[in-house]
Order: structure tokens, then sequence, then C-alpha cells
């Protein structure tokens, strides 16, 4: 399997220059780079308390609260603050950072336009962020009135060719007996990269909220085996509707920051049962830069991590990115054997993903 064409594609993008240049945009409009600038040396609960006080924030609520702290780690990565060996931070250069990001070679105006229906989503959840985190609603939910902006985000360029690439690592055999469950299908462009790929699988796709999947069942409906669409279920913490060892594969793409941790645990648990064995389960989606940076070391994609977590609070049930080491302990606590990953080989890639299976 020759993969190097997609992945030499997706190391030159600039998604994170441009993403980076926006969150720092909205910190200095909103002030925060002078709250900053004004406490010198800090705490983070200083941190909360000064947003709280200075600009009205409503931080006492876990997704806000977690929001201000992810833009801390942030500023850490974009070398606007430093955090020291005591555990508090440091102002370094507020200033300078987004004057360093002003100048933007030719390949990066490339990029943008490469990765125009994500910057368009981040966009518009950052212009959202000074109401959320004044206690304001989400600013997106799964429901039909923002099915469009789903759609055309998670259609983006680079979700694409990630979809593509895990479908292949995930080795699925395309004959009319193989079962595959697309769990959260939400829009419906994995259905449609599935059935591109394999057309004779038997192909279940299944999500919590029908007015998402009415979109998926358009896009499945031009295929020659559409695949069935399932509504019977009420979300992360309800059982899956299957029996135990139903399905050869579980494609899982981009949902896994909308499980609260306290479901986590045993929704993967569920996807374990369901899964015969042998069977294999592919996800998408990035993990916390872990401090250390022993998994992902590259300051652009950690950079991207973090502005795609802060700019997604905004979205009703985000819960952010899991850390590597704590996604990787509870696969195998579970049982599943990680039997292709990308952790080191390749920036974009870097615990992105994942294709893990049921022993036999
Ligand atoms: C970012 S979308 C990803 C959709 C799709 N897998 C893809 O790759 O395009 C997140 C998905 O998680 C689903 N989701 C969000 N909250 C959920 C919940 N509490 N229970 C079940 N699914 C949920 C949404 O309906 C949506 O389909």
């Amino acid at each position: 399997m020759d993969l190097r064409v997609d992945t030499e594609l997706l190391q030159y993008i600039s998604l994170s220059r441009v993403l980076t240049r926006r969150v720092l945009e909205f910190a200095a409009l909103e002030g925060i780079l002078d709250i900053i600038d004004s406490m010198g040396q800090f705490t983070g609960s200083q941190f909360l308390t000064a947003l709280e006080s200075k600009l009205g924030y409503r931080l006492s609520e876990a997704p806000r609260q977690r929001m201000a702290l992810v833009l801390l780690d942030f500023f850490c990565e974009a070398g606007v603050v430093e955090l020291g060996l005591t555990g508090d931070y440091k102002s370094i250069d507020t200033r300078s950072s987004i004057e360093e990001l002003e100048v933007l070679s030719e390949e990066q105006r490339d990029g943008e336009g490469l990765h125009e229906e994500q910057l368009e989503f981040f966009t518009l959840c950052i212009e959202s962020a000074p109401e959320f985190l004044r206690g304001g609603e989400s600013a997106y939910s799964f429901s039909k009135e923002h099915s469009r902006v789903w759609a055309s985000f998670l259609g983006n360029h680079l979700f694409r060719s990630l979809r593509n690439i895990l479908l292949r690592l995930m080795d699925v055999e395309d004959r009319p007996d193989y079962r595959m469950l697309d769990l959260c299908c939400g829009p419906g462009h994995g259905i449609k990269d599935i059935l591109g790929w394999y057309p004779q699988i038997e192909l279940v796709a299944i999500d919590f909220s029908s007015t998402c999947n009415e979109r998926a069942i358009n896009k499945a409906g031009s295929h020659r085996r559409p695949a069935l669409i399932d509504h019977n279920w009420r979300g992360f913490g309800d059982p899956l509707p299957y029996g135990s060892g139903s399905f050869d594969a579980v494609h899982f793409t981009l949902a896994d920051p909308y499980i609260p941790s306290e479901l986590r645990e045993g929704f993967y648990r569920e996807v374990f049962r369901v899964l015969k064995p042998g069977g294999v389960l592919g996800t998408l989606g990035w993990s916390y830069p872990d401090r250390e940076r022993a998994m992902i070391t590259d300051r652009w994609v950690r950079q991207q991590i973090l502005a795609h977590d802060f700019a997604e609070s905004v979205c009703a049930g985000w819960q952010g990115f899991y850390g590597i080491g704590d996604t990787r302990s509870l696969f195998s606590r579970i049982g599943f054997t990680e039997c292709r990953s990308f952790f080191n080989e390749d920036a974009i890639l870097t615990s992105a993903l994942r294709v893990l299976e049921k022993a036999r």
C-alpha cells in the first residue's frame, strides 16, 4: 500500500499558521494579551479569575473553563507565555508572536485556499467565542439548523484525505458478506468514501441525530448498494443496537471529542462487543498534545490541535481532545491491539489515525 502521495500532500499545509493567527487576533481584540502582559507571572487559576473579573467571562461551568485553559496551553505553544517548573506562567512576548505570523509565503497562501472549509468553520467558531465565553449558548449543535455548516466543514480536503488513508489502513475486504458500521456518520462523507472504495460490502450507518442522517441517506442513495441508515440509538451512553460480533469493521471518525469522559470507556467497550473476533476499529481524531512532547513533537501540529480544540469548544457537546496516553491505555484495557498508527512518523498524521484490532 503506497500512502506517500497522500501524506506528502498533507505535509505542506499551512492551516496551522493561519489558525494560530486567528486565535492570537481574537486574544488581542478581546484584551486577553493585555491582561497577560499586565499580570507578568501568574497561575492558571489567576488567569481564569482575571478573565472573569476583567472581561465578564463565565468560567465556572466546565466547558468554558476548559476552553480558557486550552487557550493558555495554546499561548505556551505560540510563545506568548512560558510555563515554569513551578507551574506558574510567565508572559514572554505577546506582540511579536502575531507579527511573526503576518508574512505568509506563496506556498502558505495556497494552503489557505486548500483549507477554505476548515478556516471558514473555525473562523465562525472563533467569532462566536466572545459571546460563548460570557455565558452565551453553544454556537452550533447537530440539529437540522446547522447541518449545512457541518456538511461543509466535515467535507474539507484534509478530513477527506485522512478518511481515505484510514480506509486503506483498515484493510477492508470488498465482499458482500463483509459488514461495516459507520458509527456517528454525521452528514455522510464517510459513507460516500466507504462505498466508493468498497462497493460490495454491507454498510450500516448510525448517528444519534436523525437530522444529520437525511444528508447521509441522500449520499448513500446514489450507490449501487446503499448503506442502511439506522436511527435506533440515543447516543453515547446508550448500548449499540446490535448483537455481539456483528461487524467486521467499525469506522469512527471525528466524534471522539464529543464523548463525555465518564461514558468513554463504556462506549468503546460497546464498539469492542459488536466487533467480530479479528475485527478492526478505524479511528480518526487528534489527541491533546502531550506536555512532554513525546508523541506530538511538531510545533505547528501542536498549535493546530490546540487552536482546533479552542475553536470547536463553542459547539454543543464538545468535550475536547483526549490525551494520547489515556486513549492508548483505555484501548489496551478493553482488549484492543493497536495494529496501525502514525505516531512519530509524519507531522500532520501524528496521533490522528489509528487502526485497532480485536483479537481472534
Ligand atoms: C464532527 S461530527 C463527525 C461526523 C462523521 N463521523 C464525519 O467524519 O464526518 C461528530 C459526530 O458526533 C455525533 N455526536 C455528537 N454528540 C453525540 C452524542 N452525544 N452521542 C452520539 N453521537 C454524537 C454527531 O451527530 C456527529 O455526527
